[in-house]
Parts: structure tokens; C-alpha cells; sequence
């Protein structure tokens, strides 16, 4: 019998989801990569061809043999980080959004007009989340195009797969004189002349990088940057990240600016495309939740960094009920940490203080809301399928045709009794931390080799 050649092949258990509320895990697959990378065939130990698959890989040394008590997952997608930001992560979190910002995170932005800083952070941060299971990132990089350079250039050299934006933020009124674009001219064309050095980058790149149109957000830029980053993401069809109703200072800006919601303003500029990923949105209302769901808007769910800036809890089981997109963010350094494991704890976390409700001196039916609670399925769905579906990638999922983006992780502890597929998995998403990722693959390339070498 004559079979298709596979770049590799993967023989281990397998945990993928399924959709917000289902996963499920196979005790025994061979995952097929082609080539290109991708998934190209799922054989279960039962399948006809299981033995005869895996005997030819092992004899062309194609064969990657997992170890007992480690597990195949999607790598995650982060959709939401803020690459400069990464020096400060557990830092200066002791401010409101907008005086953090003046504050901490301004200076801090300001120091990557130095190339060199930037490529030594950039490095350090790709390379971090990589061990940390995040295969794909949305970055917001500074205004400078030279160190937004060095992040695409860091994500090609470790081969994380990127989405980078030049920030655009031109105001006066809302930035310092020490960082800013000059003009809105300057920030449009900043962004354009962006666009084309990294499409030029990405001639000779094994993993090309996808530039974003990135306005910070409202208050940090004028109607006419605004006006033109959108004719830009129109004009070249790109994606678009921005801050959306992240706390009440936001939102209450648009309000007396515009005298529109914030979610308003950006539609008025042409914004919310079905290719636009807004961070935050804690302050979101329904009629900005169906502009969304219209215009196919998704949302970064931010949850560790919303306990600081929110001012509020996103009602995710409500989003996914409605059909919100919505995936899982960092928010560094909003955000202390570069792990989405965290964030998954966090978001289930958050979501029980805002069903059950926080003021003791309340009685209990007027304490808490009417939102369910999210389970630990529900927040692996945010990092992965609902990263992937943001960014209109093939990717998230164990699935035939799907990226070959993966981490393999290792149980954290000794099994005591019999474990469900539920419980195995459960455990994973409490427990794992970077020690415990032994194993990540971009594209169906090993790109992180953790401490506990496999079998080969
Ligand atoms: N809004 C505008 N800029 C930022 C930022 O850097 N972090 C967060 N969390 N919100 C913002
Ligand atoms: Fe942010």
C-alpha cells in the first residue's frame, strides 16, 4: 500500500474543542502535517491504516511519540497584547486606566525609538509567550515603524505567528508631546508606509506576519486619523484593533466628544469590520453588542486586566449565548501575565464574582446578576476557536485542513483515581504553567522544546 508523504507525524492523546460548550479528547491519534503545515489526516487506533501510518513515519523518521501523561492541544491565540508593554508586566498597577497610561505606560512606549531595546524585548517576549502555549498573537507595537520592524522580525525568527499594529495616536488633547504621531497625515502614513515594509519583510519570511490597523484608541486620536485609518483598512482590507468601552473614563469620552458611544464612533469611521478585534468592552451595552454581532466585530476578552481598567465584567456566557465573537486576551501589561492559562482562570473566576455578586451587605437574590457563570470549556473555546474565528484563521482546532499550531502539555500532578476526559481536562487548564508545555509547533514545525525531552 502506497501512502501520501507527511512532514510529521504526531502519536499522543488529543484535547481539542468542539464549540463553547464541548470538547473532546481521544486517547490515541496520529495527527498527519503535511508540507504546508497543515493537518492533512486524524487517525484513531482504531482506524485500518493506524499501525501501517504509523510504522512508515517511524522508518522515515517522521514519528513524534508523545509521553505518557502529556497531551496534543491547539496553541492558543492571544488577541490581544501590548509588545512594548512587556518590561512593566506585573508593574504600576495601582492607577485608573487613563492616569496608568501618562503615568507608567507613555514613557515606557517612548523608549522604542531605540531599535536596539525594542529587538532585545521583542525577543524576550515572542520567545515567552511561545513557551506559554500561544502560537498566534494581535500585537499593538508603538508608533515607531523601525521597532514594529523588530517585532515582525522576532515573530518570523522564533516563528510565532503574528498580527502587528502601528499604533496610531495623533491627539494633542490625549497625548503627551513626547509621544505621538505629529500630525493625523503622519499617523495614516506611518500605518501605509508600515504596510508595505513588513509586506516587503515578508518576502523572505518562513511565517509572514499580518499588519493591523491600529487606532489606540478614541480619545488618543482625532477625527481625521480616524477617518483615514479607515480608509486604510478598506483600501489594503486589513484587520483592525482598538479599545472599545474598556472603563468608564473611555466610554464617558466618546459620550462627551462625540456625543456618541464609543462603539458608534469608531462605525462612523468605518472601524467595525468583520475584521476588527476591540479589547476590552466592559462597558459595552446591547445596542454596541448588536452593532457588533452586525457588523461581525469580535472582542478581547481581557480578564486579568479588566480587574484593574474595566470598572466592569464582561458578561461572556452572555456574548456567547448571542453569538458575540469573542476570544482571550493578555492585555499585557495591563494584564501582569503572558500566560492564557491564567487568563482562562481568571475569566471563570471574574465571571463567578459577577453571577454571584461582591457587597456582603446585600441579601443574596440582590447580590449577584442573572449571568451564568463560564465553565473551563467555555474559556478553552475563547483561546482557541474563538482567537481563530476573530482572526479568520484556520487554526484552534484539531481538525483535518487546520493549521498545525500545537502545544503539548503535561499533566501536573500524579493521577490519584481514575480520571474523565472532563476531569483530565480540567486539570490541564488549572495547572499548566510554562513548566509544564513541553512541546510547540507553528505550522507543523517544533518551535519550543520544554525541559522533559520526548521520545523520538
Ligand atoms: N487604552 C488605550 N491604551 C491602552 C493600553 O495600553 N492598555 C489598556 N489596557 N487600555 C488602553
Ligand atoms: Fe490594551
Amino acid at each position: 500500500m502506497s501512502f501520501i508523504q507527511f512532514s510529521t507525524v504526531i502519536d499522543g492523546p488529543t484535547i481539542t474543542s468542539l464549540g463553547p460548550d464541548a470538547i473532546s479528547l481521544h486517547p490515541r491519534q496520529l495527527i498527519c502535517i503535511d508540507h504546508q503545515g497543515y493537518i492533512s489526516r486524524l487517525l484513531d487506533e482504531d482506524d485500518p491504516d493506524f499501525l501501517s501510518v504509523k510504522e512508515q513515519a517511524a522508518q522515515q523518521d517522521r514519528l513524534v511519540t508523545l509521553q505518557d501523561n502529556n497531551y496534543l492541544l491547539p496553541g492558543f491565540i492571544d488577541l490581544h497584547v501590548h509588545a512594548p508593554q512587556w518590561p512593566n508586566a506585573g508593574l504600576a498597577l495601582d492607577q485608573p486606566l487613563n492616569e496608568w497610561l501618562n503615568t507608567y505606560t507613555f514613557p515606557l512606549e517612548a523608549k522604542y525609538q531605540d531599535v536596539a531595546f525594542a529587538k532585545t524585548v521583542y525577543n524576550n517576549l515572542v520567545q515567552e509567550l511561545i513557551a506559554n502555549g500561544t502560537t498566534s498573537a494581535l500585537y499593538f507595537g508603538t508608533i515607531h515603524n523601525q521597532a514594529n520592524l523588530e517585532l515582525a522580525k522576532a515573530c518570523i525568527h522564533h516563528q510565532q505567528r503574528g498580527f502587528i499594529g502601528q499604533v496610531a495616536m495623533d491627539n494633542p488633547q490625549q497625548t503627551p508631546t513626547y509621544y505621538r504621531d505629529a500630525s493625523a497625515t503622519q499617523a495614516v502614513n506611518n500605518t501605509e508606509k508600515f504596510i508595505h515594509q513588513l509586506t516587503d519583510l515578508n518576502q523572505t519570511a518562513a511565517l509572514p506576519q499580518t499588519p493591523v490597523i491600529t487606532p489606540r484608541f478614541v480619545p488618543s486620536c482625532t477625527p481625521a486619523s480616524l477617518s483615514g485609518l479607515g480608509d486604510l483598512a478598506k483600501k489594503y482590507d486589513l484587520p483592525i484593533q482598538s479599545h472599545c468601552s474598556e472603563s468608564d473614563w473611555e466610554d464617558g469620552y466618546a459620550l462627551s466628544h462625540y456625543h456618541m458611544r464609543d462603539a458608534a464612533v469608531l462605525d462612523h469611521f468605518g472601524l467595525l469590520t468583520d475584521k476588527a478585534v476591540m479589547a476590552h468592552g466592559t462597558l459595552l451595552n446591547q445596542t454596541d453588542l448588536n452593532l457588533f454581532k452586525q457588523r461581525g466585530v469580535a472582542i478581547a476578552h481581557c480578564p486579568i486586566s479588566n480587574a484593574y481598567f474595566g470598572n466592569a465584567i464582561l458578561p461572556v456566557s452572555q456574548l456567547l449565548a448571542q453569538e458575540n465573537k469573542v476570544g482571550l486576551g493578555t492585555d499585557i501589561s495591563g494584564g501582569y501575565s503572558p500566560s492564557l492559562y491564567r487568563n482562562m482562570n481568571q475569566a471563570i473566576i471574574s465571571s463567578r464574582l459577577l453571577h454571584d455578586g461582591v457587597d456582603r451587605q446585600l441579601p443574596p437574590e440582590k447580590r449577584g446578576t442573572s449571568t451564568a457563570p463560564i465553565t473551563a470549556k467555555n474559556a478553552f473555546y475563547l483561546a482557541t476557536v474563538g482567537g481563530a474565528t476573530s482572526l479568520h484563521l484556520k487554526a484552534g482546532q484539531i481538525k483535518v485542513g487546520y493549521l498545525a499550531d500545537f502545544q503539548v502539555v503535561k499533566a501536573p500532578f500524579p493521577v490519584f483515581y481514575p480520571q474523565t476526559p472532563d476531569q483530565i481536562f480540567e486539570k490541564l487548564i488549572y495547572h499548566t504553567t510554562k513548566a509544564t508545555i513541553n512541546q510547540v509547533f507553528v505550522q507543523g514545525k517544533l518551535v519550543k522544546e520544554g525541559q522533559h525531552e520526548t521520545q523520538r
